[in-house]
């Protein structure tokens, strides 16, 4: 299958969001939406008030990366603007001292495609007991919290790993890769096993966003 390109949101004109939300409606296959508390995550980002607008102009599906502590909280109010996938962090599950499988499974329930997300620090083998619940892993190439930052190369041995395990178990779970993603990695990404990349900085800070996702999508 095709290398599906996730553009996030987080590097667009915000004085200008209907305009690039648009254009990702026209060329995206994803539109990425990155929710930051300032506790999981050194950094903020924004809430339900941006979303609930974006989510009626948004004609491709929305795919919200919850980097907050709780996340169980508002799986609710997430599901209900009509997410394609919704992903939390497997820190965000031990904060709480819950159990990942059940908070994926809680997820698909209310309709999304459920997502475990990990940082660079977490051996990826920690995933392997939630791939049956998990419809994706979101393998963060960089840590949470900002974008704009260097890809990791380790990610590709992560991924890799993570790919081989899925084959072998025989599992439909998808792989996502965030943070760093561009024209010089996607490629090589979606070899190692990569189904859907997020792209920030790549994307909206390039001279012709559209022509970017076309060309990274390969
Ligand atoms: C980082 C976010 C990413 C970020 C990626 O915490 O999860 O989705 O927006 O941005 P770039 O592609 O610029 O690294
Ligand atoms: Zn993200």
């Amino acid at each position: 299958m095709q290398l599906q390109i996730a553009p996030s949101l987080l590097a667009a004109d915000f004085l200008h969001l209907e305009k690039d939300v648009q254009m990702l409606n026209a060329h995206a296959d994803l539109i990425h939406l990155d929710v930051m508390d300032g506790t999981l995550v050194p950094n903020l980002s924004f809430g339900f008030s941006v979303m609930e607008p974006l989510s009626k102009i948004a004609t491709v599906p929305l795919d919200t990366h919850l980097m907050i502590v709780h996340p169980d909280k508002y799986f609710k109010r997430f599901a209900d603007l009509g997410l394609k996938m919704l992903s939390f962090h497997l820190e965000a599950a031990r904060l709480e001292g819950r159990d990942a499988g059940e908070m994926l499974r809680e997820i698909k329930e209310l309709g999304p495609e459920a997502g475990l997300a990990i940082n660079p620090d977490m051996p990826v083998e920690e995933v392997f007991p939630f791939l049956e619940d998990a419809d994706f892993i979101l393998v963060m190439s960089v840590f949470a919290g900002f974008g704009g930052q260097a890809f990791i190369p380790e990610t590709f041995d992560r991924v890799k790993k993570l790919k081989a395990e899925i084959r072998r178990r025989g599992l439909k779970c998808k792989i996502e890769v965030d943070g760093g993603v561009g024209l010089s990695n996607a490629k090589e990404l979606h070899k190692a096993g990569v189904d859907i990349a997020v792209a920030g900085s790549s994307v909206f800070k390039s001279e012709d966003p559209a022509a970017t996702i076309a060309a990274m999508r390969g």
